[in-house]
């Protein structure tokens, strides 16, 4: 079996000759020749040029036997055409210039198609693709509504998503109406990826692990349930990523998807029997544990392996983004490891 299949059939819980490994940010930061081209060109000049974005999205396929590639975008960059005025500043993250924060603000934001405001990343998706010749899958993704949300009533990253939740606790309809027009703006754009190229999408609900359970199932449920009710007739695996979700497994497995993602802060095994076994899983390492010894890492790899129990279904990631400081070194001993102590053949 090769790197071409391993991916995609993990997804779809189907046996593997070996675990399939990607990770997390791999188009990014800890690469030293991202740098050398971020360093003469703007984030979003990058996003939008698709021949420079096609070309970082390969550059981890060069480097390391990595099982997907993922697309090279921003969860962003969907914001922009909807006109909240998106910057990245040096040094500073992501800047929304006019934030969303009343039902007025909402029925403001412009309506307008992937294929115009977002043909950029619909591009860099068909070069990505014919540049992979079918190496290894192509993931697409965007940014999950609530985390969307998020960004754009906060106005950029959050510690305490004050605004965002209170919004949320004081004009619910207008927090409905918010979600409900992020969630046919991701699926719209999901599908022309696809369309495009695109084999796997991710979701991204980075920040909802911020939300209890009773907030979760009425301010994010239904429209995560909308959102991968209507991503599941696009025919390709659909993975639901997700941090700080330990308290809210069930939910998210209510919400949808075929892949439930995992961050370190749950036993694999313990998660995977919560979420049942007619889904997949993936995870779940700590961004952190690469900075550890090899012998660490290889240690920390293999006792993730043994909790997934050989079962096919289990993707292996970070459980979150790699860090932009990690040893490079370090990220091909997680590739390789993963690929040794999982070898079925
Ligand atoms: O995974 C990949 O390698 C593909 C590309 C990708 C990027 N961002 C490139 C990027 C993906 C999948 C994302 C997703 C993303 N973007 C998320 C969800 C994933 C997660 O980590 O939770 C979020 C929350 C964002 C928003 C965002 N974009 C922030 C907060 C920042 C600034 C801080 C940071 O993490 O870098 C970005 C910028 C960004 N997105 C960079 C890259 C490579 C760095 C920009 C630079 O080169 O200066």
């Amino acid at each position: 079996m090769s790197a071409a299949t391993r991916f995609l059939r993990a997804c779809r819980r189907q046996p593997t000759d070996r675990t399939p490994v990607w990770i997390m940010r791999q188009a990014g930061r800890y690469l030293p020749e991202y740098r050398t081209l971020r360093a003469r060109h703007g984030f979003l000049e990058l996003c939008k040029t698709p021949e420079l974005a096609a070309r970082v999205t390969l550059m981890p396929i060069e480097r390391f036997p990595v099982d997907a590639a993922i697309l090279f975008a921003d969860i962003l960059l969907v914001l922009e055409p909807m006109g909240v005025g998106l910057e990245f500043a040096a040094g500073d993250g992501p800047i929304i210039r006019r934030p969303v924060r009343t039902r007025a603000d909402v029925d403001a934001l412009a309506r307008v198609p992937a294929a115009e405001g977002l043909g950029y990343v619909l591009e860099t998706v068909r070069l990505a693709r014919e540049r992979l010749a079918d190496r290894v899958p192509l993931i697409g993704f965007a940014g999950a509504p609530f985390t969307l949300a998020s960004y754009v009533i906060e106005g950029g990253g959050s510690r305490q998503y004050r605004h965002t939740k209170t919004l949320m606790y004081t004009d619910p309809a207008a927090w409905h109406g918010l979600m409900e027009r992020l969630s046919e703006t991701v699926v719209e754009y999901l599908q022309a990826q696809v369309a495009a190229g695109a084999q796997a999408l991710q979701v991204f609900d980075s920040w909802v692990g911020c939300l209890g359970p009773d907030d979760y199932r009425a301010y994010v449920l239904p429209h995560m349930r909308a959102t991968f009710a209507a991503l599941a007739a696009s025919g390709v695996p659909v993975i639901h990523f997700g941090t700080g979700t330990a308290a809210l497994l069930e939910l998210v497995r209510e919400a949808g998807g075929d892949v439930i993602g995992l961050d370190w802060h749950v036993d694999l095994a313990d998660a995977w029997r919560r979420l049942g076994y007619d889904v997949a899983v993936q995870g779940n390492l700590d961004p952190v544990a690469l900075f550890a010894p090899v012998e660490e890492i290889r240690r920390r790899v293999g006792r993730i392996l043994e909790r997934a129990g050989g079962r096919p279904g289990h993707v292996f990631n970070l459980g979150h983004g790699v860090l932009p400081e990690t040893p490079l070194a370090h990220v091909g001993a997680l590739i390789d490891a993963v690929h040794e102590l999982s070898a079925r053949d």
